[in-house]
């Protein structure tokens, strides 16, 4: 028996940012931008916020799964790009939704945040500590990115997805699943606390990155993680209908298709509307994908993330 995603909601903002609109801002243009990332569009917070978007999509979520909010023991914050750090943005969500019965906290596994949040579920459940758990990623990436900076503003999108877990029943629950980190290699993708400029004036609170090391790290972690998902899964990778991974980048899930010698059909992809959203990324695409009658029951699922850390894992489901 697995732990099953029971309903899914996402909320976008409404104010959509294109490359025509970007290269306005920094010297790129649209042919380069989607030639190398594949996006055309991203939307950006105007009026939302982390904690308004978070609770439409768990909202959306929780009818979906045919749930109340009261009902929830468990809930899961993932954002590296909150307004606020205080209270964390699960304790406000939990306020917006009336879930007064969970356990609400955030945490920061960068773009591998939602498949954190989903294991740490999963293994609360598995454990007899939650029964139905309601995760989010949401991320108001805009406010961190540093809009002079070509090489990394034309990635990033604001948005939030949510999902809702719980097991069939009591018993023997399955997790097959991987997380590895390496904080060795942290300093590829980087953002300081910009409360930090208080004492050092030189740090500034943007995203800072090594574009090809990250490319690099991610056509090789992920076809590796996915191929330890699948022995622990006890699946061949012929098997698997669907790969939903993280949105980073068309050009990195192209070449993790390849090395798994998958069709490119079996990768979804929505980067190209939505740009990457970080921890948001994978529950928004869960999302738009039920929306659009693409996951049927019993269909056999690979979802892997990959991100600053370093982190990166993955975990099999049946839907
Ligand atoms: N528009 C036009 N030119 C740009 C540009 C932009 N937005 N950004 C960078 N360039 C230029 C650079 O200045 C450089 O010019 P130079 O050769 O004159 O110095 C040239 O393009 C190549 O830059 P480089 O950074 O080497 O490009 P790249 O081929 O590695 O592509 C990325 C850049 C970011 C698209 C690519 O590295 C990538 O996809 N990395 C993964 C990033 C990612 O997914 N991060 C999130 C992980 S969760």
């Amino acid at each position: 028996m697995f732990v099953k995603i029971k309903g899914t909601g996402s909320c976008l903002p409404e104010k959509v940012l294109d490359n025509a609109a970007i290269s306005q801002l920094v010297d790129t243009n649209d042919e380069w931008i989607q030639s190398r990332t594949g996006i055309k569009s991203r939307h950006i917070v105007g009026k939302e916020t982390a904690v308004s978007m978070a609770a439409v999509a768990a909202e959306k979520a929780l009818e979906d799964a045919g749930i109340t909010a009261e009902e929830i023991d468990l809930l899961i914050v993932s954002s590296v790009s909150s307004e606020q750090l205080l209270p964390c943005t699960a304790c406000s969500v939990q306020k917006e939704l009336g879930a007064v019965n969970a356990a609400a906290f955030d945490l920061n596994a960068a773009c591998s945040g939602f498949i954190v949040a989903y294991q740490m579920a999963a293994g609360q459940i598995k454990a007899g500590l939650s029964k139905k758990a309601l995760l989010i990623g949401v991320e108001c990436l805009s406010n961190i990115v540093n809009w002079k900076d070509r090489g990394t503003c034309i990635l990033f999108g604001d948005g939030a997805g949510a999902a809702v877990i719980s097991a069939e029943e009591e018993g023997n629950i399955e997790i097959p699943s991987v997380l590895h980190s390496d904080g060795s290699r942290g300093e590829v993708l980087t953002c300081k606390n910009p409360t930090g400029e208080r004492k050092d004036r030189s740090l500034e609170g943007y995203v800072a990155m090594d574009g090809r090391e990250i490319y690099k790290f991610a056509v090789r972690q992920v076809p590796a993680v996915i191929d330890e998902i699948l022995e622990k899964a006890e699946k061949s990778v012929e098997e698997i209908d669907l790969f939903v991974l993280h949105q980073a980048n068309r050009r990195i899930v192209e070449a993790i298709a390849k090395r798994l010698k998958q069709p490119i059909e079996k990768f979804p992809m929505d980067m190209m509307q939505n740009g990457n959203m970080s921890s948001a990324s994978i529950p928004v695409l869960l999302d738009e994908l039920k929306q659009e009658g693409k996951l049927q029951p019993g269909m056999k699922i690979i979802v892997a993330g990959f991100g600053a850390g370093l982190t990166w894992g993955g975990m099999y489901l049946e839907w």
